[in-house]
């Protein structure tokens, strides 16, 4: 009967507007707490890099849009990494099986050697059928969220006075960039570059070139506010940043908090957090949502903030050789 009914699937590349419509609100519905507008999906899959080959297919059965298979070449350290978002339907895991079996038809994932994605903890069928294929954990990162109308203030205000020390000064991306000058952009880079090697993840990862980097700087503007920088003497030192939230969301999610190596445990991670959090607070959103490995410092640094583990999202990992269904790789 499955069989029957994933076969009849007919697939097609995500092309025009009400393509692109029908693949967010497939992405929505699998997604709770934020809701991404279909804007988002789009820009974020528009402004990955010329060469990185990429794919988006949607499955419709009986002319309903009911999966979308998704991967992009390269994504940070992997070569593969993809998703399969399935509407609610009692056939989900069925179709989300048909889903990885379409993506991996897909010539550049099966040339490749290493390919990841992410399940949650509390998704347990997804997680089988991800396995069921070969792929196995290699990381587990909590995802945790913050009530802003249960903080202390007083204890958030009084963390935020490490930014005071003498030569720090504390801005957004969008003031530090506003004269675009060029030396400015070079030192955030570098700083970035520095920063991300540092993060436990499965793999290092490969620091992007300053052209590649630069162009995605440029075209995403939309968290240049939402994005905090401590400076000293002209290169950052520190950093926090949220995501844009949608339109009246009570939810917000962190970007990427980091500290210079030679800056590290004065508090300037935490300070900076703090700062954020009432920033957030202030604008009515209730719950600020955030994940780090569980072997991350920064893991630890937010529960003492009052983030708590809601569940795990679990880093998937495979390779080609590793891939157990047949019919997965015909
Ligand atoms: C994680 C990171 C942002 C912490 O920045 P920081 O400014 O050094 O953190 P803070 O000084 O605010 O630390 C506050 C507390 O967190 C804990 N902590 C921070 N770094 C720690 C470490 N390396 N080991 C153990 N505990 C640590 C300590 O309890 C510390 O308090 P203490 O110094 O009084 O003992 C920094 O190590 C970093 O940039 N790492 C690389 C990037 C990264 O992984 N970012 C997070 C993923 S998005």
């Amino acid at each position: 009967m499955k069989e029957a009914h994933t076969s009849a699937l007919s697939w097609r590349p995500v092309e025009t507007d009400s393509d692109w419509d029908s693949a967010a609100a497939l992405y929505s519905c699998d997604v709770d707490g934020i809701q991404w507008p279909g804007s988002e999906l789009r820009t974020d899959f528009s402004t990955l890099p010329a060469e990185t080959p990429r794919i988006l297919l949607l499955g419709s059965l009986d002319g309903e849009d009911v999966v979308y298979a998704r991967s992009h070449g390269q994504h940070w350290y992997s070569e593969g990494s993809f998703s399969v978002r399935v509407s609610t339907r009692p056939d989900e895991e069925a179709l989300a099986r048909a889903g990885i079996e379409r993506l991996l038809q897909w010539e550049p994932l099966r040339a490749g050697t290493r390919w990841e994605t992410l399940a949650r903890s509390d998704r347990a069928a997804r997680l089988a059928t991800w396995m069921s294929f070969g792929f196995q954990i290699k990381m587990v990162c909590p995802e945790s969220r913050i009530d802003l109308q249960a903080i202390d203030v007083d204890r958030f205000s009084a963390l935020t006075r490490a930014l005071e020390r003498e030569g720090l000064t504390l801005t957004t991306q969008e003031d530090w960039h506003a004269d675009e000058r060029p030396e400015r952009f070079r030192a955030r880079y570098d700083f970035e570059m520095e920063v991300v090697t540092d993060i436990p993840l499965p793999e290092p990862i490969v620091p992007e070139p300053y052209p590649v980097w630069m162009e995605s700087t440029l075209e995403d503007r939309r968290h240049w506010g939402r994005c905090w920088l401590v400076i000293q003497d002209e290169r950052p030192v520190a950093t926090t940043q949220f995501y844009l939230p949608h339109e009246g969301a009570q939810t917000i999610q962190t970007g990427l908090t980091a500290v210079a190596r030679s800056h590290r445990r004065l508090g300037l991670a935490s300070a900076l957090k703090a700062h954020a959090l009432l920033w957030a607070r202030d604008r009515g959103i209730r719950y600020v949502t955030t994940d780090n490995a569980d072997t991350n410092p920064m893991y630890r640094l937010n529960q003492e903030l009052g983030f708590r583990r809601v569940y795990d999202n679990l880093v998937l990992g495979a390779v080609p050789g590793g891939i157990q269904s047949g019919s997965a790789v015909t």
